[in-house]
């Protein structure tokens, strides 16, 4: 008899452990899946990509309704914030999504260990008191914020937060000022913004979204400061103090110089996210961590120990959800002894915003740097579908390499750009030249017909510019 418990023990139920779980089972592995939140689901369903998401749509809507884009095309409504409905509305998304993972986990013949869980060496956890014996362990804990020296966050309170404080908000705040302007700042900050709160975002570098193409940064900022958030780039925050129910921020320019303050009801920490390893007892596996505190792995996912694997916001690359579950399904898949491979180069990234942000593949800057390129655009306002949605703001841009003509990266601020990147991230894999994208009909009147427009400008001969 097998001296292990389990073929896989996965820890953590995020979108790279519950998918990595479901994935070992289906190919017979006997697997267990340990998680310590009350919920299955990770960050993403709890306190992440999906209630976030929920805030968003919703508030979408009322703002809509506020701002006169609905009474633009003959719908007369002056609407009411109902907050608590709202805030209910979100709860009930995570509940249904995070029990569904609990159901899939059953049909699956899944585990779920309960509890929180302590490597005793590289073949054994510890949960609650109990230890079990895996022939494989799959990390994927995750991460959590990174906290800001000098600005306590106290989620409680509701002074200042970090995401999950800032989705469990219960009164619209007058002045949110949130630190960062990354992807959760923006996001975060468009709701409550949406909602009537004025939003201050303070940004270290000098301009919002680093990471993304260039120009895109450039147009996202000019399109968030039209709808009234107000940014200081180029600005640290040193410290907070919470004084009669407001917080005040001590604010220095990024390159030295004299501090000034600036006073909030709600302050959003979002400078970033740490990988999960505390607690762990990695030592006791033989494990180390590298200096940005995560687990290095080979491409198959395998870390330096034998048996042990790690995947999602634990190891190096982007912090998404999508990018955690393709790691969860080839990592389960190499462990069956089948062949699991990401593409790392090919994995979109979006921001829910209004307009929504998207990108799959090199920035300008980055294919510039590779070799010479030829670059196509579109804008959003020659778009029929745009244009007849009232929604004319963005552009597609289409990088390709100069010589073979071979997609490098294809950038969209669009209503739907996040809908919209799938078929250039597809195309991508299969190779796609600019000329592949321009020669596929695409559906008239879309959006989507904006990709196929700037592909075709990619050699100067877009129709409807
Ligand atoms: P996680 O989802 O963090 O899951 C790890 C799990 O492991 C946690 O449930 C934790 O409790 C558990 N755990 C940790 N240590 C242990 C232990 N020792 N024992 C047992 N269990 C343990 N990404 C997107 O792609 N799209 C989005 O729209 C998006 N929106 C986001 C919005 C917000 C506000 C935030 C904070 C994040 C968002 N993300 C989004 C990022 C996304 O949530 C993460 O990239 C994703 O959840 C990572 O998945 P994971 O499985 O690696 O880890
Ligand atoms: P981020 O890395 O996107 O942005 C953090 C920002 O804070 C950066 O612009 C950085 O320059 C700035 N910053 C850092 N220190 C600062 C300081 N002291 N003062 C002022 N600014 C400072 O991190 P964020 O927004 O916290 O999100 C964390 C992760 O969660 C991201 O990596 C993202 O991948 C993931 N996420 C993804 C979403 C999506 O896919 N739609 C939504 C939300 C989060």
């Amino acid at each position: 008899m097998s001296d292990f418990d389990y073929d896989l023990l996965v820890i953590g139920a995020g979108p790279g452990g519950y998918v990595a779980a479901i994935r070992g089972a289906q190919l017979g592995l006997k697997t267990a899946c340990v998680e310590g939140r009350a919920t299955l689901g990770g960050t993403c369903l709890n306190v992440g990509c999906i209630p976030s998401k929920a805030l968003l749509h919703a508030s979408e809507y009322f703002e809509a309704a506020k701002n006169g884009t609905m009474a633009s095309m003959g719908i007369k409504v002056t609407p009411e914030l109902d907050l608590d409905a709202m805030q209910g509305q979100r709860l009930d998304s995570v509940k249904g999504l995070t029990a569904g993972i609990e159901y899939l986990f059953k049909k699956n013949k899944v585990e779920w260990l309960k509890g929180y869980a302590t490597f005793s060496d590289k073949n054994s956890v510890t949960v609650d008191g109990k230890t079990y014996r895996a022939k494989n362990i799959l990390i994927a804990t995750g991460s959590s914020v990174t906290p800001l020296p000098g600005v306590d966050v106290d989620n409680e309170a509701g002074i200042i937060v970090d995401s999950t404080g800032a989705l469990e908000l219960a009164k619209v705040p007058d002045h949110l000022v949130v630190i960062g302007g990354g992807v959760i700042g923006l996001e975060l900050g468009s709701v409550w913004r949406r909602l009537g709160a004025k939003v201050t975002v303070v940004e270290y570098l000098d301009q919002i979204l680093p990471g993304m193409d260039g120009d895109v940064r450039k147009e996202a900022n000019k399109i968030f400061k039209k709808q009234g958030v107000e940014f200081k780039l180029s600005t640290k925050v040193t410290g907070a103090e919470v004084k009669d129910g407001k917080a005040v921020l001590t604010l220095e320019p990024a390159a030295g110089g004299e501090a000034s303050t600036l006073e909030a009801d709600v302050v959003l920490v979002a400078i970033g996210r740490k990988p999960n390893t505390d607690g762990l007892g990695l030592d006791k596996a033989g494990l180390t961590t590298n200096q940005r505190g995560q687990i290095e792995t080979d491409h198959d996912f395998s870390t330096a120990v034998h048996g042990i694997w790690a995947i999602g916001d634990v190891v190096p690359g982007p912090m998404l959800a999508h990018k955690a579950e393709d790691e969860g399904i080839a990592c389960a898949e190499n462990i069956a002894g089948l062949t699991g491979i990401v593409n790392h180069d090919v994995i979109p990234s979006v921001v829910y915003t209004y307009p929504e942000i998207a990108g799959v593949g090199l920035t300008e800057e980055a294919a510039k740097e590779r070799g010479a390129i030829k670059v196509g655009k579109f804008p959003m306002m020659a778009n029929s579908r745009a244009k007849t949605n009232h929604e004319p703001d963005g552009f597609v841009k289409v990088i390709a390499d100069a010589e073979t003509d071979r997609v490098l990266g294809v950038w969209a601020i669009a209503t739907v750009a996040g809908t919209m990147i799938g078929q250039a991230a597809q195309a991508m894999e299969f190779g796609a030249t600019s000329e592949d994208i321009a020669y596929t009909c695409h559906a008239h009147p879309t959006h989507s017909e904006a990709i196929k427009e700037a592909a075709m400008a990619v050699t100067g001969k877009p129709i409807h510019i």
